[in-house]
């Protein structure tokens, strides 16, 4: 039996959405099983974000995040994303020491972690240069402007961006440099819908807002934020559609209570011996204290 041919999301794919005013879907994932979940579901692009300092690994931030984590935790992603087009988040420092290790550090996502492009944060002049040298190394760039977490000891803590006029104006001039410098879309976070809007308009490539509104192309959050995982403070923009921390603890209580009180495993989850062998068995002198 043939399978059904699978359309995969590429960039001119999600050019086209944008064309053609349909909505973009992103979400972040870490591993495999949920990486497939976001796949079969139809999300568009499955972002594995530097955020998995914070939601996977126990970081308070995301600047301790290496390579090799991205890396490790890019591979899964790819090989169980059959439709989404894959990207993954260049992590604090690693775009930062020279154009030859910003190069080197990308291909490693298309090469050994079989990611189709790359996120990378912020849109200083040195920043839309590095882009540009990614984009002359076939190697797809997502911007990403607003709040951007690698900046957090500059920003003091995670807060709206944008909301006055000199600093909005900056944004949209930054998402307008990074489509100018060849990135095939565009993050905006945790900005005012209003400024989104204006940049939306502006730009050909997509935006995908998180915490910007709902005027941009498409919309992304990060996975662990949307299922509830962690029981903790999440922003305004946030929500959650399942309350995953509950379930699972319940689950969790659920077992040591059946293992507790001697009800798990009952015969139903036992394997049973042939009465013959069993009573042999029994019968059996060969074992000595
Ligand atoms: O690291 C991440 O998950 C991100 C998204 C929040 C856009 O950058």
């Amino acid at each position: 039996m043939s399978e059904t041919k699978i359309q995969k999301v590429t960039i001119p794919s999600l050019r086209a959405k944008k064309a053609a005013g349909e909505k973009i879907t992103a979400l972040t994932a870490y591993d495999y099983p949920i990486a497939r979940i976001l796949d079969e579901a139809g999300i568009d692009i499955i972002l594995v974000g530097d955020s998995l300092g914070m939601v996977v690994l126990g970081y308070e931030n995301t600047i301790p995040v290496t390579m090799d984590d991205m890396i490790h935790h890019t591979k899964p992603v790819a090989r169980a994303a059959r439709r989404a087009l894959v990207i993954g988040d260049m992590p604090y420092f690693s775009f930062h020491l020279s154009e030859e290790e910003t190069v080197r550090n990308a291909s490693r996502f298309l090469k050994e972690g079989g990611a189709r492009g790359v996120k990378v944060e912020g849109a200083s002049k040195k920043r839309l240069k590095l882009i540009e040298r990614l984009i002359g190394a076939e190697i797809p760039v997502m911007g990403h402007v607003g709040l951007t977490p690698q900046s957090i000891h500059h920003i003091g803590r995670f807060k709206v961006q944008g909301s006055e006029k000199q600093e909005a104006e900056r944004i949209i001039q930054d998402a307008v440099n990074l489509e100018k410098a060849g990135c095939f879309a565009v993050i905006l976070e945790c900005i005012p819908m209003e400024v989104a809007r204006l940049i939306t308009e502006k730009l050909t490539v997509p935006t995908i807002g998180i915490g910007a509104g709902p005027w941009c192309d498409g919309q992304i959050l990060v996975f662990h934020d949307l299922v509830g995982y962690e029981d903790g403070y999440l922003p305004k923009f946030v929500k959650k559609y399942i309350d995953l921390h509950q379930i699972l603890t319940r689950a969790v209580a659920d077992y040591r209570d059946d293992v507790e009180k001697g009800a798990f495993p009952n015969d139903e989850y036992s394997y049973h011996l042939k009465p013959e062998v069993a009573q042999a068995l029994e019968k059996s002198k060969e074992y000595k204290k």
